[in-house]
């Protein structure tokens, strides 16, 4: 069982986890134009709360993520919501099979940090799209590795705007814009910290 599965029960008890999904669905709503002909790919989705907010702005949605526990809550609450656009998918970028499907918009909300090769889930995000699709990447700017209170965890500490800027252009995107979508407050020992949230927009050309 992974940090993921035991803690997919209680993640969305903590409204600061409701209000960033709701600000950077706004954000992206204001950084492109959505319309229902367009499906989605959510990779990363956790319990879907990006995707909840999202949903009727947009087409069909599969909502990709590597752990079953935040798929069974994702599962849960599609089916008492009676949502019929949503689409749960166990999958690994990292190690599965490219599926065979594209989309329109690829977007993640605090996933990027958690995968290891940005290049290689870059590249892939761009075979995914269709040939005028967006990629929207929600995640922490640079940070000095006290985000994550669990030491073992595996993870980027956060992004340099302009390094990541330049993998995005590497893997084929254009049109790269980066704007400061969210603060995360976290109390670290004593102290209130603030942890900026960028959205960057890009897209496959
Ligand atoms: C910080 S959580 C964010 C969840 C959700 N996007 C949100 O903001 O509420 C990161 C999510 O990425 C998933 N994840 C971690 N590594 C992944 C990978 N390599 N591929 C797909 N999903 C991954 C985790 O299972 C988890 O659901």
């Amino acid at each position: 069982m992974t940090n993921f599965d035991e803690r997919a029960k209680d993640w969305d008890s903590d409204p600061q986890k409701v209000e960033r999904a709701r600000a950077v669905a706004d954000a992206i709503r204001k950084a492109i134009p959505l319309t229902q002909n367009m499906t989605a790919l959510e990779y990363g989705c956790g319990t879907g709360l990006l995707s909840f907010a999202l949903q009727s702005d947009v087409g069909q949605i599969t909502l990709a993520d590597t752990s079953q526990g935040m798929l069974d809550v994702l599962g849960e609450k599609i089916a008492s919501s009676g949502v019929t656009n949503m689409h749960p998918m166990r999958l690994d970028l990292a190690t599965d099979p490219l599926p065979t499907e594209r989309y329109d918009l690829t977007y993640s909300l605090m996933t990027l940090h958690h995968i290891r090769d940005t290049d290689d889930i870059l590249r892939k995000f761009h075979a995914l799209l269709e040939p005028t699709g967006y990629l929207l990447a929600a995640d922490l700017d640079k940070e000095d590795g006290t985000f994550h209170t669990d030491s073992s965890a595996d993870v980027h500490m956060g992004f340099d705007r302009e390094e990541l800027w330049k993998k995005v252009e590497s893997a084929g995107f254009g049109n790269v814009k980066f704007s400061t979508v969210y603060e995360i407050a976290k109390k670290i020992g004593n102290k209130k910290k603030t942890f900026p949230i960028f959205l960057m927009v890009a897209q496959k050309h």
